[in-house]
C-alpha cells in the first residue's frame, strides 16, 4: 500500500497548495491512501465542516489533528460524525471524536492513529503507552499502521519513532511547520521523519505573518497572528510505500515543493 501524507495545511494559501499539487503528486507516486494534518487549516486555527469536507473533495482520505484540534468551535458540532477526522487519541476520555480510524482500500484495511506530544506542550496521558495498546488493537486487523505523532521537540518525536519501530508502518512527526531532512526506514522496518513540515505560506513564519512574530520577539507583548490570503506556497508531505503481507515500509520518501525547491514529476 502507498500512502501520502501531507504537512500540516495552513489556511486559504496551504488548501490551494493542495489544490494545485496534490493532482500532480497522485499521478507521480499513485497513493491508495491520503492522509493530511488538518489543524490550521481553517486560517491557522482548528478547522471547519467545510474545510472538511473540501479536503476531502480534494482526495484526502483521513485529517489527523493536534494542539488546535479545538480553536474554531464548530468542531464540537461535527466531530462526532465526521467519519475521516481524527484527533490525538490522548486527549482525556471526555473529549468528543476519536483518535483511530480505519480506511480500506484496494483489499487492505490501514489503520490511521493520531497522537500529542507532551514537551513544551499541555500534559496530555502517556502517548507511547497508549500507542503500545493502540497498535496492539490495530495488528489484530491488519499490520498496516500509519501514526502521526504531533509533537514540539525534536527528541521526543525520535523516540516515539524507535519506541514504535517495527510494530507499525509509518510514524510522521507534524505540528513544528519546518521540514527535518531524517526520512528514512528504521531497521525494525518503521518508515520515519521527525516533522513533515507545513502546507501554507512560504514567505512568513510557521505560516503566519512574520511581522506580528517579529514584533512579538522583539517587544514581548502580545501580538495578534494572523495567516495571509495571499503569497506564494510551500508544500510539504511524505511519501511510504508498505509491504501489505508485513506491514512494513519498502521506501519512503520526503516531498518539499516551493519557488526554491520546485516540482519534479
Ligand atoms: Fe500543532
Amino acid at each position: 500500500m502507498k500512502v501520502l501524507f501531507i504537512g500540516d495545511i495552513v489556511g486559504s494559501i496551504g488548501r490551494e497548495a493542495v489544490e494545485k499539487y496534490l493532482p500532480r503528486l497522485k499521478k507521480k507516486y499513485e497513493p491508495d491512501v491520503v492522509i493530511a494534518n488538518g489543524e490550521n487549516a481553517a486560517a491557522g486555527r482548528g478547522i471547519t465542516q467545510k474545510i472538511y469536507q473540501q479536503l476531502l473533495q480534494m482526495g484526502i482520505d483521513v485529517i489527523t489533528m493536534g494542539n488546535h484540534t479545538w480553536d474554531n468551535k464548530e468542531i464540537f458540532e461535527f466531530i462526532d460524525e465526521a467519519q475521516y477526522l481524527i484527533r490525538p487519541a490522548n486527549f482525556s476520555k471526555e473529549a468528543p471524536g476519536k483518535g483511530v480510524v480505519q480506511i480500506s482500500k484496494n483489499g487492505h484495511i490501514l489503520t490511521v492513529i493520531n497522537l500529542h506530544g507532551r514537551v513544551f506542550l499541555p500534559p496530555h496521558e502517556d502517548p507511547f503507552r497508549m500507542a503500545d495498546e493502540l497498535v496492539e488493537e490495530a495488528r489484530k486487523i491488519s499490520p498496516l499502521v500509519f501514526v502521526d505523532f504531533h509533537g514540539e521537540a525534536t527528541s521526543e518525536k525520535i523516540a516515539f519513532g524507535w519506541h514504535l519501530d517495527g510494530r507499525v508502518s509509518a510514524v510522521v512527526g507534524t505540528h513544528t511547520h519546518v521540514q527535518t531532512a531524517d526520512a528514512r526506514i528504521f531497521p525494525g522496518g518503521t518508515a520515519y521523519i521527525t516533522d513533515v513540515g507545513m502546507t501554507g505560506p512560504y514567505d512568513e513564519i510557521l505560516g503566519m505573518k512574520k511581522e506580528s512574530v517579529i514584533y512579538k520577539f522583539q517587544t514581548n507583548m502580545p501580538s495578534r497572528f494572523e495567516v495571509p490570503k495571499s503569497g506564494r506556497d510551500v508544500f510539504s508531505g511524505f511519501f511510504v510505500d508498505i509491504d501489505n503481507e508485513t506491514g512494513k515500509a519498502t521506501f519512503c520518501e520526503r516531498i518539499y515543493i516551493n519557488d526554491d525547491y520546485p516540482f519534479q514529476g
